[in-house]
């Protein structure tokens, strides 16, 4: 097998995701390691769960923006991404938009994951947005991050339905089952160096150990 893939994970809040990536390492299904996680939020509870598992932990200073880093935070968190070897970048509930600095240190390695079927509902409170909509089908993605907002290219998506009476946070908590088998499933396929980017398109190679399997079925 190869050397486990080194993540690092950005995080503003809960750490639900990161917990998700964090149980299916431990379990081993996952062939990674989750080389340093980093916040904005010096609170934030991902902090603990990452501290939980022996990760290394960054916080980066607040800044004047709510909405963005400073210049000098993306030049922090860069350096410390570079620091610990990472060689993907997982926005796992990163409430900051991401701009030169870090999109071109880690271009192609910065994915994100967001709780609707994009390019429906980019943006904040999505699960909101979707039943203000009236969808009855709702979802997660995961995605390449560019300069856009929840904007770069779909590598994976899970679909869930919407439910008569369904709140904003029954209709989240129902997506968030999918994101967590949706983020491991997507690491994985980094891990195994399945994924390619041809200009927008996201190509995901075969599975050769399943390849190989039913090549063989099929041939007796
Ligand atoms: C998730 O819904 C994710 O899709 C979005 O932010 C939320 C983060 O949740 N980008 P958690 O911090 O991983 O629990």
């Amino acid at each position: 097998m190869s050397d486990p893939l080194r993540i690092g994970v950005l995080v503003s809040g809960r750490g639900s995701n990161l917990q998700a990536v964090l149980d299916a390492i431990a379990a081993g299904s996952l062939n990674a390691r989750v080389a340093v996680v980093i916040s904005d939020t010096p609170a934030a509870p991902a902090l603990d769960r990452a501290r939980a598992a022996g990760a290394p932990v960054h916080v980066l200073p607040t800044g004047k923006y709510r909405s963005r880093l400073t210049d000098a935070a993306e030049v922090e968190c860069v350096e410390c991404l570079r620091d610990h070897d990472v060689q993907l970048v997982f926005l796992a509930g990163f409430m900051r938009i991401l701009h030169e600095t870090l999109l071109d240190a880690f271009a192609g390695a910065i994915i994100n994951i967001h709780p609707s079927l994009l390019p429906a509902f980019p943006g904040l409170d999505a699960q909101r947005q979707a039943l203000d909509y009236g969808v009855k089908l709702a979802g997660a993605t995961v995605h390449f991050v560019d300069a856009g907002i929840d904007a770069g290219p779909i590598i994976a998506q899970r679909v869930v339905p919407v439910m008569p009476g369904d709140d904003r946070d029954s209709l989240a908590d129902r997506i968030l089952i999918q994101e967590h088998m949706l983020v491991v499933e997507a690491l994985q396929l980094f891990a195994a160096g399945r994924v390619h980017l041809r200009g927008r398109q996201v190509v995901i190679e075969e599975d050769q150990s399943t390849a190989a399997t039913s090549g063989s079925r099929s041939t007796t």
